[in-house]
């Protein structure tokens, strides 16, 4: 089992890996037939499968033909062939982990194979267990390289339940980082806002790790009064309150390896705070109602849309517990932030309707023109509940704008319109638009006024008879349209 030191800072954890699932397959290169045999038998007794060379020429047509997960090779003095080798193989392929021996003395020849890529590197002699401890390392530090590529491909293509949509930057970037978390067994903290996809990232990382077969089980923190959170976390045990008429184990219990999903963690109020925090500590429970400690063994992923590190400042959420669930934390970015993803997921939530119903939706170029353009608060549930309200209402197979949301619809209108607007040169402010009889009232008064009073010549030219000019300053009001009108 590999020693894992944790900073309680987010990124800087260690996965924690135990046996290698599959035998790790180890070259050994060192001209020196002694040191080649001693570190190949310790190697094989440690479970690697071990095949070895002290030719470099030799050594690279057996990585062509079979390429090894880790390789353990001799830096010779006075030579560079050592050196070049890691090059070629980083470069060739640079999952493998490469850990060079040094003749002592030679500490340069290691800083350089290092700064080629090697990860570690030991200095002649040296013992069994430096030589486990090294090899130990690299087989962790490959399997979660591996694991890691492998789930980002299996992310990328799988459609399945699970899947999650969208290949934005961000997204990627998050991939990359579940990919690690989800082989690790820390405390995760999901950040983001409603309807980012917390959940679905929190049984992402259940379904990834090595526990998946275990349950996975959700507790809303939010929607649940007080009392009750606590007996769904720890249990409680018979007749601990009314119709406890038999003991339950808590989620932190019953999860038995598997992952509890502290849902809007921070509405958790104060007392429950210490509880939970008591328990991540002690690893332990105490039942509602009971005497004796229970042990837990799940792990535990959080989220929550509100801004903890605000709470904590305010004292509404506990500083030891913030730190605590902490360890990791993913912060999922929102939709408006990722208008790239927008089409692939409109595309999803379409294909899964239109399986179901067995008919061919697709949107007009205006519907998905405006859903680009639109700032989804509710991110991608909102997006997905648009989408299948777009599919009940439609009268065909093509969703149009019509069949979006009212707040959709109003969005488009106004692109729609500022749009015309700025085809017209105009700055695309809302249009000012002013009645008629102010028109018509500015009108009369300017011509008036331009014609020192002269209401006949005014009406002559304003192309009305003298009576209707009468009437109209009657109605507007006007006795004397000269002075400082
Ligand atoms: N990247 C994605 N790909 C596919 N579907 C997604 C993605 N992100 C979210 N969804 C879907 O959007 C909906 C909302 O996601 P989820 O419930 O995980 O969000 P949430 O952040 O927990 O929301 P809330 O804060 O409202 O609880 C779910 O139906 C989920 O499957
Ligand atoms: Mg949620």
């Amino acid at each position: 089992m590999l020693e894992t030191v944790l900073s309680s800072r987010a990124m800087e954890f260690i996965p924690q890996v135990t046996e290698p699932a599959a035998k790790l397959y180890l070259l050994v290169v060192d001209a020196d037939p002694a040191a080649r045999s001693a570190c190949s038998e310790i190697a094989a007794s440690l479970g690697y499968a071990v095949e070895s060379t002290g030719d470099m020429g030799q050594a690279r047509d057996m990585l062509h033909g079979h390429v090894a997960d880790i390789l353990l090779v001799n830096m010779p003095y006075g030579s560079n062939q050592g050196l070049e080798l890691v090059s070629e193989v980083k470069l060739l392929y640079p999952e493998m982990s490469v850990i060079v021996m040094t003749a002592s003395g030679t500490v340069n020849a290691a800083v350089e194979a290092m700064r080629r890529g090697a990860s570690d590197y030991l200095s002649k002699p040296f013992a069994v267990d430096e030589l486990s401890t090294v090899l130990e390392r690299a087989a962790a530090s490959h399997m979660t390289d591996t694991a890691s590529r492998q789930l980002r491909e299996r992310l990328r293509v799988s459609q399945g339940l699970g899947a999650m949509i969208g290949h934005s930057s961000e997204m990627e970037k998050l991939y990359r980082i579940l990919s690690k978390v989800a082989q690790s067994s820390h405390p995760v903290l999901i950040l983001g806002e409603s309807g980012t996809g917390k959940e679905l990232v929190a049984r992402t990382i259940h379904a990834y790790g090595p526990n998946a077969q275990k349950p996975f089980l959700p507790v809303d923190c939010g929607s649940l009064v007080p009392t009750l959170i606590e007996s769904e976390l720890f249990g409680y045990v018979k007749g601990a309150f009314t119709g406890a008429n038999r003991s339950k184990d808590g989620l932190l219990v019953s999860a038995e390896g598997g992952t509890a999903f502290l849902d809007e963690v921070g509405e958790l109020s104060l007392d429950l705070q210490a509880k939970l925090l008591r328990a991540l500590q002690e690893r332990e429970v105490r039942p509602v109602g009971a005497n004796h400690r229970v042990p837990i063994k799940a792990r535990i992923v959080a989220a929550t849309n509100r801004d903890l590190a605000a709470m904590v400042e305010k004292g509404t959420f506990r500083k030891d517990l913030f730190y605590r669930l902490n360890v990791v934390n993913l912060r999922l970015p929102s939709l408006r932030n990722r208008r790239e993803d927008i089409p692939p997921l409109a595309a999803h939530f379409l294909d899964r309707i239109s399986r179901e119903r067995g008919i061919k939706f697709t949107l007009s170029d205006e519907a998905l023109r405006t859903m680009m353009r639109y700032d989804w608060p509710g991110n991608v549930r909102e997006l997905e509940n648009a989408v299948q309200r777009a599919c009940a209402l439609s009268s065909g197979p093509v969703l149009h704008l019509g069949d979006l949301p009212t707040q959709l619809q109003q969005h488009g209108l106004e692109a729609h319109r500022a749009a015309a607007l700025g085809a017209a040169g105009n700055t695309g402010e809302a249009p000012r638009v002013r009645p008629l009889v102010e028109l018509e009232r500015e009108a009369i008064l300017n011509a008036i006024r331009a014609l020192n009073g002269d209401k006949i010549q005014a009406a002559k030219l304003l192309g009305i008879g003298k009576t209707t000019l009468y009437r109209k300053l009657k109605e507007f009001g006007i006795s004397d349209p000269l002075p400082d009108e």
